[in-house]
Formats: structure tokens, sequence, C-alpha cells
């Protein structure tokens, strides 16, 4: 397994692209189900989960061409299996979102239930209830959800809490159900209106993505399309946050600050010199003088819980005591274990931590958990004293295209060790 090692104390210079993001990605390849004409997708990025994805795919009978100006065109014609086994829905749970459009394109869907993971347990109830009131039959049985629907139904549907994938996948079944879906207390998350705008250049009739309610009325059919898929918000964040705990200088480009409006505020009021410069183009300058500020994480607009470890690093390095909630997962503080073996100050107390900024942290080996804590390790290290050695950096592999490469590229003494 690869290791990443870091020495830290570079200040970034420079500029990087960045890359399309993974949490619209996943959702667009999942509705390419829902034609049976060619879909062409660009700004994908080169990520483990999407490749799980392709694969996903790829076994349900799609015909795939990627090509190297970071697109793929899918090719639905052939889909002749329904079931997404357990072994590649085990290693991405996002592999859930081809229940939908599967069962409303296709009738039937045998999904493996995505267990737990590293944040927490993950449930997919919302889902299913959601397409039982879309008339789906679903039941349950070692280990599988097996769904099969004459035609879906259009329904009116409340989700509590609010979920993402939840509201991506009844979106996607709700397009070709008979009839007009509310969806009500959906997720707002840019990702959501992204899939949205896919579907209607597909031939979706679909009103209110990005709002609490979106109404679908149903289709008979939808039709290829070509799509470029949004920048990568919680990438961006996470390279702010590099550039700022390391007095650097950076430009990110192919980016939209827009995604990011609370976590901006909430990183200028920290101290961090944020400029938009030009169409997708944002510069960095961190000039010390952090303050540490408290933090909430809810559901888009709000501030995101996936750039929750992140944050926590940016307030270890800061100037005072600050508080930090988790309102979304219910045991997405694996990192923390792995911060405090760096010299960060903090303490959990049930959903909060509390951080005591320090002068500085101290290089040491640590272990990644779950993807985003990985990205806060490394931020880590770039700021720690001496060497940090990151083991299971597979973690970070699943959502950050070639980190290192980009790091190093601003000047970070980083690399990657292959055993
Ligand atoms: C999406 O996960 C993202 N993944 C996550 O990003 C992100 O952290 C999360 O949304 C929250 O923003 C993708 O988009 C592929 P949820 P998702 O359903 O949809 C509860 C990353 O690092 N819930 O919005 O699985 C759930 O337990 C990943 O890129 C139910 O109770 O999250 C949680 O407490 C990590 N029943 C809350 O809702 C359900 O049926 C929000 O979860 C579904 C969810």
């Amino acid at each position: 397994m690869d290791t990443i090692l870091i020495r830290g104390g570079a200040s970034l210079k420079g500029t990087i692209p960045i890359s399309g993001a993974k949490n619209a990605t996943l959702p667009a390849l999942a509705a390419t189900l829902l034609t049976s004409e060619k879909v062409h997708l660009s700004n994908i990025p080169h990520l483990a989960d999407v490749t799980t994805m392709l694969e996903l795919l790829g076994q349900h009978g799609a015909a795939l061409t990627v090509d190297e100006k970071l697109g793929v065109e899918i090719d639905n014609k052939g889909i002749n299996n329904f079931c997404a086994p357990y072994d590649l829905v085990s290693t991405m749970r996002a592999s859930i979102l081809v229940m939908g459009p599967m069962l409303a394109r296709y009738g039937q869907a045998e999904i493996s239930m995505p267990g737990g993971c590293a944040i927490g347990s993950r449930p997919v109830n919302l889902h299913i209830q959601g397409l039982r009131a879309m008339g789906a039959d679903i039941s349950l049985g070692d280990g599988y959800i097996r769904a099969k629907a004459k035609r879906l139904q259009g329904a009116k549907i409340y989700l509590e809490p609010v979920t993402v994938t939840g509201t991506e996948n009844l979106l996607m079944a709700a397009t070709l159900a008979d009839g007009v879906t509310i969806l009500e207390n959906a997720a707002r998350e840019p990702e959501v209106v992204d899939l949205a705008n896919m579907l209607i250049s597909m031939g979706a009739k679909i009103q209110g993505a990005g709002s609490s309610t979106i109404t679908i009325e149903g289709v008979e059919e939808l039709h290829g399309t070509k799509h470029s898929i949004i920048p990568d918000r919680i990438e961006t964040a996470t390279f702010i946050i590099a550039a700022a705990i390391t007095d650097g200088d950076i430009i990110l480009t192919n980016t939209q600050a827009e995604y990011l409006a609370v976590p901006i505020e909430n990183f200028r009021q920290v101290g961090i010199d944020i400029s938009l410069e030009g169409e997708g183009n944002m510069r960095v300058r961190g000039n010390g003088g952090l303050k540490a500020i408290d933090i909430q994480t809810s559901p888009y607009p709000g501030f995101p819980t996936d750039i929750q470890a992140q944050m926590l690093v940016l307030n270890s390095v800061s100037d005072g005591i600050s508080t930090v909630t988790e309102n979304i997962f219910e045991n997405r503080f694996m990192h923390v274990s792995e911060l405090q073996r760096l010299g960060a100050d903090i303490k959990i107390q049930g959903n909060s931590v509390r951080v005591r900024g320090v002068d500085k942290l101290i290089g040491a080996p640590v272990m990644a958990t779950d993807l985003r804590a990985s990205a806060s390790l490394v931020l880590a290290g770039l700021a720690a004293e001496g060497e940090t050695l990151i083991s299971r950096v597979y973690h970070l592999d699943r959502g950050y295209e070639r980190i290192e490469e980009k790091l190093l590229a601003l000047g970070a003494d980083i690399k990657r060790l292959s055993e």
C-alpha cells in the first residue's frame, strides 16, 4: 500500500487547476442509465471512485470510451445486467445511485446493501422509502435490495434528514415516472443542481433544483447529451486551507467561488486573503495572523461536513480557542487522534471538538481513516515541522486527483512511496 511522505514548512506558490467534482461525477454517470442514447461527460476527475462507478456501469453492460481530454462517452444500448454486486458497492457506497435510474428505465434493480463506513452507519432508508412511495416493490434480504416496478408513479416525498444522494436517486427515478413527483426538504448542493441541469439537457422536466422543493414531471424517455461536470468545491476549500497554513500565495483555476460562499466567508473571518480573479479563478494568500473561529457543519448552503476535518487543521494552527460541531455524521472525528499525534490540541466533546491553536505541529507517522480525514493529514503535514508519513493513502485517492503532483507543483516537499 502506498504512503505519502511530506517534509513540512514550504510556502505554497503557483497556479493549479481544480478538478471536476467527484460528487457531481458519480450521479452524472448513474444518470446515463436513463437513456439508450450516447452521453458524453467532460471534466471528469481521475479518481478511484470514478473508476469504480465506470466499472459498475461496465458490468451492467455499458460501453465506455474514455478520451484523453478528461472525457468519457457512455453508450447504454446494451445494458443487460441489473445487479450491483457486493464487491463493487462495498468499495463505494455511492453505487446506490444506480438504483433509481435502473428502476425507472428497466423496472428492476438488485443492489448490494451499502454497509456503513468510517464516518457513520450511512443508512439508505430514505432512498428505499422514496422509491416505495413511487410504487416500487422493494424487498431486503441476504444483503441485497431487490426492487421492481412496472412503471414508477409520481409521488410527494418529504426527506428528513436532508440527504444528498437520496435526493439524487429519487430525482433521477422521477424523470421517467408516470406523473409529477415533488421532493420536499430536498438537498440543495451544487452537485444536485448540476445533475438536474444534465437531466434537463436530456429532456427531463425539472423545476426547483437548488431549492428545498424540487418538482419533476415524468416523461416517456430521455435522450443523450453532452455535459461538463462542475468544479470540485471540496478540493477548492482544501487548497485554500493549504495556502493559508503555509503562508502561501496560490491561484486556483477552473473553480467556482459561488459554491463556497459560506466557507469563504468563514475563511476570510480567520484572516485568509481570498480574491476572485476573473471567471473561475481565485487567488489565496496566507499572511499569518490567523484567528481560529467556531464552525457548525450543516447541509448546503451551510458549512460542508466534507471540509470539517480540514477546518480542524486550520483552527489548530490559528490563534485562540474554537469549537467545531459535526451535525451531519455521527462518527466523523477519526482524524482527531491522528492530528493529536502531530501535536494538535484538540478535545472531542460529543459531536463537537474544542481546538486550542498551537504555535506549530510536529511531523510524525499517521494513518488515514477516510477520504477527508486523509486530506486533513496532508494539510497538517504541509504545516508541520519535520517529516509526516501518511499510510493508507488509498483513502485519499478516492477523492483527490493527483494531490501530491498538484502540491509538488506548488513547491511542497511531498512524495508518494509505493511499496
Ligand atoms: C453525500 O453523501 C456525499 N457523497 C458525502 O461526501 C457528503 O459528506 C454527504 O453527502 C453530506 O454532504 C456523495 O455525494 C457521493 P447524505 P450521502 O445522504 O448522500 C442520513 C465525500 O467525502 N441519511 O446527505 O451518503 C445520513 O446518515 C463524501 O465525498 C439517512 O438517515 O450523505 C447522514 O446523517 C463523504 N437515511 C445524513 O442523512 C438515508 O437514507 C446526510 O447523509 C440517507 C441519509
